[in-house]
């Protein structure tokens, strides 16, 4: 028994050490450790023994079987890693080759067309101020000379909290809250963007949306200078071929008061279905600061003048970008988004 184990050892050593592959390697495990496997076969042999003889050669066994598998262990470790230097040394990377993109967000249309705004009136030298969207009926509605009694302040229209407080249902409160500021600093030429928020929900309204408000404020502004500037606006939002045209409108903050339309973008002005046949397309609201409103922000109406508009972001997203129907740009349906 001890010779046989003495052999097997010897030779097993060899034929581990010789082994040049991981496969050569597991089938000296499986002729070794196998369950037919030699050491198996000797192990169990050793219950033939006579039971004086059994301890010594059972510890033989043990001592046999453990530095073969240790043999085994370190070759197979030894085989493995030369196995990696092999691949490693013949894998190369091309540090050259161009990465794999990643699929870049971009801005939502509305912040596009928010972003495209505030660049050309910035460009006309206006600043952009902001204002709370939880505004005082007092901002939202009184100190724009709306009286009391007005559609507007109808408690069906606006989102009211308290008596006291609504979301804004437009942006010129801010007109409000920048005389108040700058009061009497001279010119007010500000933008405010931002959300408004109405009880109103269909395919051209929508209970959140949002408004770009304008206030120039100065000695001597007038009605032609509105007239410029939105002609500006319009012509670098819709091209250099857009006209504008004036209508008599009313407003409670403005006097006069004016509907901006602007030639049709789709006909060109002759008359499509968008425009209703007539040619043009109403955009915006605006008109000559009511005298009660520059008196509400500080200013002397008898001293100064001053011009307004209030613009819908997304009326002027969907006309730029022809979409159709207004909630598409609030379901957030990837395959609407990507397109812009
Ligand atoms: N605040 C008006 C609205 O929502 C829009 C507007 C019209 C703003 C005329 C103005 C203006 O500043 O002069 O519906």
């Amino acid at each position: 028994m001890r010779e046989q184990l003495e052999n097997t050892r010897i030779e097993a050593l060899e034929f581990i050490a010789a082994a040049d592959s991981e496969e050569r390697l597991q089938e000296i495990r499986v002729r070794l450790f196998g369950k037919k496997g030699v050491l198996t076969q000797l192990m169990k042999q050793l219950g033939t023994l006579p039971p004086a003889e059994r301890p010594r050669a059972g510890g033989l066994a043990h001592e046999t079987r453990a530095a073969l598998e240790r043999a085994w262990d370190d070759k197979n470790r030894a085989l493995q890693a030369e196995a990696l230097t092999a691949r490693l040394r013949q894998e190369t990377v091309d540090v050259t080759l161009p990465g794999t993109p990643l699929p870049a967000g971009h801005r939502h249309p509305l912040n596009t067309v928010v972003t495209d705004i505030e660049n050309i009136f910035l460009g006309m030298g206006f600043s952009i101020a902001e204002g709370p969207e939880i505004e005082t009926d007092y901002y939202n509605f009184e100190a724009l000379n709306l009286p009391p009694d007005h559609p507007a302040r109808d408690m069906q229209d606006s989102f009211y909290i308290t008596e006291e407080f609504l979301l804004r249902s437009q942006t010129s409160p801010v007109q409000i809250r920048t005389m108040e500021n700058m009061c009497p600093r001279l010119p007010v030429k500000i933008i405010a963007p931002g959300k408004v928020y109405r009880n109103d929900d269909d395919a051209t309204h929508s209970p959140m949306f949002h408004q770009v408000e304008g206030l120039l404020v100065d000695k001597g502004a007038r009605m032609s200078d509105l007239k410029g500037v939105l002609l500006r606006f319009i012509r670098e939002m819709f091209g250099p071929e857009r006209e504008i045209r004036m209508r008599p409108s009313f407003f409670p903050f403005t006097e006069p008061s004016a509907e901006i339309d602007v030639s049709c973008m789709f006909c060109g002005g002759g008359g499509c279905r968008l425009c209703k046949g007539t040619g043009w397309i109403e955009i915006l609201g605006s008109g000559m600061v009511h005298p009660r409103v520059l008196t509400m922000g500080g200013y002397d109406p008898g001293a100064v003048t001053g011009f307004a508009f209030g613009v819908g972001v997304e009326r002027v997203a969907m006309l730029k970008y022809g979409i159709d129907d207004m909630r598409l740009l609030f379901d957030n349906d990837i395959r609407f988004l990507c397109q812009f």
